[in-house]
């Protein structure tokens, strides 16, 4: 079976009515980086970090995953497929796809601030009453401005991008380094599809082969899916 790498942003959520970070009226439009994304902005007012996650985490039980999420994981029947994602929603998940690689986190999750390995499943608001097993206060499980990505994951991700025949890269602005990385690390002979409204404006090094889709997720999935011929 030859392998899709799966690269997405915060576009492909869009549709399900998830906002983007840098569109106009984008979550960093309405709120600033320093203030809830951030180890400082934890340090100085938890409570607004907290309550600004709570707001995230409650809202994916009122959205569904879109046609885009559903058609990524119908890519399964036909090639082998992963999923890297900078999205902290569970929209892939729930559409069905298999193997997802969080590169920024998940809403569903907390983790200890004392011991980062302490990672649970969470629904519902997280509070300071909210204790880790050790006793210790817990914090999103989301990679913060300023924080590393887990060296796990960005190597799993930089090695699947290589061993990659195809590459989707789906809704993202590709300027948040080192996530915007992964997909110039694909073989010289991987046809990369660049699916946004954007897609032309998009900044994208690369010598491979690229297809620039400028749709929105569900209209240049469907096309990428024609082209595949599927
Ligand atoms: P951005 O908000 O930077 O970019 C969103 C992209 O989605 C833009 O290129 C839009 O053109 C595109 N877009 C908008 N509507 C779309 C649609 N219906 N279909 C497809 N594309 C659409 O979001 P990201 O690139 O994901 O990090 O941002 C990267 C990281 O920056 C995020 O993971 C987040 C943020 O700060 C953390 O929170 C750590």
């Amino acid at each position: 079976m030859k392998k899709i790498l799966v690269f997405t942003g915060a576009g492909v959520s869009a549709e399900s009515g998830i906002k983007t970070f840098r569109d106009y009226d984008g979550l960093w439009e309405n709120y600033r980086i320093e203030d809830v994304a951030t180890p400082e902005a934890w340090k100085k007012n938890p409570e607004l970090v907290n309550q600004f996650y709570n707001e995230r985490r409650k809202q994916l039980s009122s959205v569904q995953p879109n046609k885009a999420h559903h058609l990524i994981a119908e890519l399964e029947k036909n090639f082998e497929v992963n999923v890297v994602t900078q999205n902290v929603d569970d929209l892939h998940e729930r559409a069905g796809s298999k193997n997802i690689i969080h590169l920024h986190g998940e809403l569903k999750k907390v983790r200890s601030t004392l011991a980062s390995n302490l990672i649970y499943d969470w629904e519902g608001d997280l509070t300071f009453e909210d204790k880790c097993a050790k006793g210790s206060k817990m914090r999103p499980h989301i990679v913060w401005f300023g924080e590393y990505l887990n060296e796990n994951y960005l190597f799993e991700a930089r090695k699947l991008a290589t061993q990659a025949d195809y590459c989707i890269v789906i809704g993202t602005s590709m300027l948040v380094y080192p996530a915007n990385e992964i997909p110039t690390f694909v073989k010289e002979d991987c046809t990369i599809f660049l699916v946004d409204p954007n897609a032309n404006e998009i900044p994208f090094k690369t010598r491979n082969k690229l297809v620039r889709i400028a749709e929105k997720a569900t209209d240049g999935m469907e096309k990428v899916m024609n082209m595949l011929n599927i």
